[in-house]
């Protein structure tokens, strides 16, 4: 039997997990056509997941949501010929799409602007758009057109895309959703089901050491999911269960693997930040005030008994093993 836990691509249908309240939130908004929304998340906390889960669940009440990868990047025109053909297929543009994306960004606008279908739009990597002055004021109008909804995914918060001095920020028409952590229901309701699907139900303890480790970070308690099943977890007896646990959580490729993802998320915060995180993972943690509410929203910090602490112990343990020193030396460690 193979295992059931997903580690790497989006997942959607039976293999989402969580965030029902988000999911539901996102999609009365489509269902309602009010403002579109930006989701922004740290690399890997499910974003992609996230536009999948809807495009699943709205396939079969109407067939309109167009999903874009804005990974391409690139000058304008290219956006336009790829989202034009991306938006051909969509109900009520009748195949004219592809034509007017050749012609450019505008000529898709007004198309958009014209058709009186509402249609969705699920853009994941926004960010790799909005580096271009052109692409980033289309979508802020195609965002702003009222009937048309764009979820757009983000890894970047916004605030620290370089603004044009002549335009609005574009990202000041999107509603801002920050993507988090599972919640311990969640956390626990995913490694159950699965290690289940997989042929061996974990314990209860299990999912709290495994949770203990990594925290509600999904991608991570699904990849310690799969590390264990790799690891003979269906043949063991229940000592060598617990020495196999004990195992992982001191595996040091496996802590260096966890390292280099967090080493990347440090590389997208100021100074500031960083020495929060640290100050953080020391001792007692520390009391909430208004610089931590970004950490907060991206899962980096979780609150305890009224102190904030690193989402997980081996975050935590990543954070106190930073060599001391100028801040910027401390980012480019993994
Ligand atoms: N809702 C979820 N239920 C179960 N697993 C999830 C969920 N969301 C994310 N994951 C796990 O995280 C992995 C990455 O998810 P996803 O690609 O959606 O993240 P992302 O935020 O888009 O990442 P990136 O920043 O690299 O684009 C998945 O392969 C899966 O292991
Ligand atoms: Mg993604």
């Amino acid at each position: 039997m193979r295992d059931a836990f997903t580690c790497g691509p989006p997942v959607y249908g039976e293999n989402f997990f969580g965030r029902a309240a988000l999911v539901a939130s996102l999609l009365d908004g489509m269902l309602a056509g009010r403002e579109s929304t930006l989701l922004i998340g740290e690399s890997r906390i499910g974003k992609t997941s996230i536009l999948r889960q809807l495009s699943h669940v709205l396939a079969p009440v109407d067939g309109t949501a167009v999903f874009f990868d804005g990974w391409i990047g690139g000058s304008a025109q290219r956006f336009a010929v790829e989202l034009g053909r991306a938006l051909d297929e969509a109900p009520g543009l009748q195949h004219r799409a592809a034509r007017a994306g050749e012609k450019g960004l505008y000529p898709l606008l007004h198309l958009l602007e014209s058709s009186r279908h509402r249609l969705t739009l699920l853009v994941d990597e926004v960010d790799g758009i909005v580096a271009d002055k052109e692409s980033a004021r289309f979508i802020r109008s195609a965002a702003s057109l009222g009937h048309k909804i764009v979820i757009a995914g983000s890894r970047i918060d916004p605030a620290q895309h370089e603004t044009h001095p002549t335009e609005p920020p574009w990202w000041n028409v999107f509603r801002i959703q920050y993507v988090g952590l599972f919640t311990q229901d969640e956390a626990n309701d995913l490694l159950l089901t699965l290690s289940e699907r997989s042929g061996q139900q974990f314990t209860d303890g299990e999912c709290a050491f495994l949770q203990d480790m990594v925290g509600g970070f999904p991608y991570f308690l699904q990849w310690l999911g799969k590390e264990v099943f790799l690891r003979g977890y269906r043949d063991c007896t229940t000592s060598q269960r617990r020495t196999l646990f004990q195992e992982l959580a001191t595996d040091y490729s496996l802590v260096g693997m966890l390292g280099q993802y967090f080493g990347g998320w440090l590389d997208r915060l100021d100074d500031r930040q960083i020495a929060l995180l640290v100050e953080s993972a020391s001792g007692r943690g520390i009391t909430p005030h208004l610089g931590m509410i970004q950490l907060k929203n991206r899962g980096l910090l979780v609150e305890d008994d009224g102190r904030w602490r690193p989402f997980s112990r081996l975050f935590g343990e990543f954070l106190r093993a930073l060599p001391k020193g100028p801040l910027v030396d401390r980012k480019s460690v993994v």
